[in-house]
């Protein structure tokens, strides 16, 4: 079964499902954390993140790899599960993530992964274009307020001194960036079940996907 989840930075998806895939014993598919590490490796190696040219070269010499069921990312053999959750990699991937010939090299690896099944998949573009056929597809989506809170929480935890406008300023703009690109955009989909989660704990969304995996598993 392949259980794809879509919505906004800050919905929950991350959280939801990876312990959803440890729930089932399913690899954590973290598409985000692909497009993570690529923006990762070309801001080390001085790419700029305009040049598609340089950025599919780049993407196809670099080698992703997901551990310990999806917890851990390894870019060419080294594990940068920390690195690319920084508020540089948050400030500058919207650049990357639009470049159509990009995408499809990450859509290419991202369907490979998914070949075997199993896997709880979450994204952008995951219920609309890289698993459309997903037996299970969801919609993430929390207030612009609330999304903000959880990644300030997040930041501040890993020691990041921001405060909230910063965190909801960088939340909206991310937005607007992954809701208007001309490919990839994030849009539900007719056939996506939509939770609202800004008031659920992350058990209720995690309780609420299980009762769909389970009926759409009789
Ligand atoms: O889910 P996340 O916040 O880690 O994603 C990081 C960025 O990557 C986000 O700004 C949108 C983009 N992204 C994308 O364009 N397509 C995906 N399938 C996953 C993420």
């Amino acid at each position: 079964m392949i259980i794809a989840i879509d919505g906004p930075a800050g919905a929950g998806k991350s959280t939801v499902a990876k312990i959803l895939a440890k729930k089932l014993g399913y690899l954590h598919l973290n598409t985000g954390a692909m497009y993570r590490a690529i923006t990762l490796k070309a801001l080390q190696n001085g790419v700029d993140l305009d040049d598609e040219d340089a950025l599919v070269n780049l993407a196809k010499n670099s080698l992703i790899e997901f551990r310990d069921g999806g917890s851990r990312i390894i870019l060419d053999g080294n594990d940068v599960s920390k690195e690319i959750k920084t508020p540089d990699i948050d400030k500058n991937i919207s650049i990357v993530v639009k470049h159509p010939r990009l995408r499809d090299i990450m859509v290419d690896q991202q369907r490979k992964i998914g070949e075997k099944g199993n896997i709880v998949s979450e994204g952008r573009d995951i219920t609309t274009v890289v698993f459309p056929d997903a037996e299970v597809k969801i919609y993430l989506d929390a207030s612009l307020e609330e999304r903000a809170k959880r990644r300030l929480g997040e930041l501040k935890r890993k020691g990041y001194n921001l405060n909230i406008e910063q965190v909801q300023n960088e939340t909206a703009r991310r937005d607007e960036s992954d809701r208007t690109r001309e490919y990839g955009a994030l849009r539900l989909s007719e056939d996506a079940i939509p939770i609202d989660t800004t008031n659920l704990t992350i058990d209720e969304v995690v309780q609420k996907i299980l009762e769909i995996v389970e009926k759409r598993k009789l």
